[in-house]
């Protein structure tokens, strides 16, 4: 059942070349455009949301801040992230031009059906993006869009993470090509990009042994930071979220520029800081990013940095270098959580935790 694998989040991590590729499959045409027939909101209604709403919890809230990177990229739509339970409880302002779009891998989780049960009685639309077909989630919605990463039995997130975010872009290449908001063939470079995706992701597990070495290398380490910015900074907080769940160690996700704001006091000799770098481009973000790592391994920290195979300028900053494909910087967050599950699935194996059942948490949530 587990296929060889020790774990069943193992076996799905690997699987995620698949489920990617089933994410994407029938969604776009050869020309490039986009269809998406489960989106039962007319074209006319898409054309007159004035603002989107993306909400979800854990994991999936993480898929949510990638996501607004891109959608408001794309479409020029604002774009708010929020995590369910706080949306529900604080009187969010909701009009018929609204989008609501809920991630749930589940689509069960209580926290987000009794947002979206909320968003309905404000006439908001709601969209589903979504694992479980014939959930409570994508029932209740206007609209889904399934990720069709297959049943998901681990209990830490890991193919159904990429393939939200996966759904997510796909929403929002669709809200563009819809709306006109970005020339036909930009869509098309952008779904060639992601038909990449699934080759991207086997490159990393083919070489997972070296993140196995690494996770060797740390087995007694009782605290991990993980930096990023821009699409990854949600990164950062996945690769935190994984390590502390499964792993059961102290980890922190944050927004490299927050460092000099308070994080920084935290670095001692020989922390181990992984640090996400977003694809050399012509913005700056790419030096920014450099600039953090310096400044974390100047007061000691052990750097383990994710870039581009190809980035030779970061080299020279990494202890620990950690090679990714060249891909668009919106769309590095699904090769850069590649290394940092399968980090997180060995240093847990090799401390002795029960990865499929971590203690104190439950595959899907369904009380608020
Ligand atoms: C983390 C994880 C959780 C879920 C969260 C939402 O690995 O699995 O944080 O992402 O409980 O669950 P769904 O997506 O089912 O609504």
């Amino acid at each position: 059942e587990k296929g060889g694998f020790d774990w069943f989040m193992r076996k799905e991590i690997f699987e995620q070349p698949r489920a990617i590729a089933d994410a994407l499959l029938g969604r776009h045409d050869e020309a490039g455009q986009l269809q998406l027939d489960e989106v039962r909101i007319s074209d006319d209604e898409l054309r007159d949301i004035d603002k989107i709403i993306i909400i979800g919890c854990g994991t999936a809230h993480y898929a949510g801040l990638v996501a607004k990177y891109a959608i408001e990229h794309w479409t020029r739509i604002p774009c708010e992230v929020e995590l369910a339970h706080e949306f529900r409880y604080r009187d969010p302002i909701l009009t018929r031009n609204t989008l609501v779009v809920a991630i749930s891998q589940s689509g069960e989780t209580a926290d987000t059906l009794m947002a979206i049960r909320h968003a309905v009685k404000q006439r908001a639309r709601v969209l589903a993006i979504c694992n479980t077909n014939g959930s409570t989630i994508p029932r209740e919605s206007d609209a889904v869009i399934y990720t069709h990463a297959g049943p998901e039995i681990g209990v830490a997130s890991t193919k159904g993470f990429l393939t939200q975010l996966i759904a997510c872009y796909l929403l929002g290449l669709y809200l563009a090509q819809v709306r006109g908001t970005k020339f036909g063939d930009e869509i098309a470079g952008v779904v060639r990009e992601l038909a990449q995706m699934p080759a991207n992701v086997q490159t990393i597990l083919d070489d997972a042994e070296s993140v196995y070495a690494l996770a060797q290398r740390f087995q007694g380490t009782r605290s991990v930071l993980f930096l990023g910015r821009h699409a990854g900074y949600p990164v950062a907080l996945e690769g935190a979220l994984k390590l502390k769940e499964l792993a059961y160690i102290h980890a922190e996700g944050f927004a490299a520029g927050e460092l000099k704001h308070g994080p920084i006091a935290l670095i001692e000799e020989g922390l181990p800081v992984f640090c996400v770098v977003p694809p050399r481009g012509r913005d700056q973000l790419h030096d920014k990013m450099i600039s953090a790592i310096q400044e974390v391994r100047a007061r000691g920290a052990l750097t383990i940095v994710l870039a581009e195979a190809s980035d030779t300028e970061v080299a020279a900053y990494a202890d620990v270098l950690i090679g990714l494909p060249t891909v668009p910087t919106l769309l590095q967050p699904v090769v850069a959580t590649v290394p940092l599950q399968l980090f997180a699935c060995e240093l847990a194996t090799l401390i002795g935790h029960d990865v499929d059942q971590p203690r104190n948490l439950a595959k899907s949530v369904t009380v608020e």
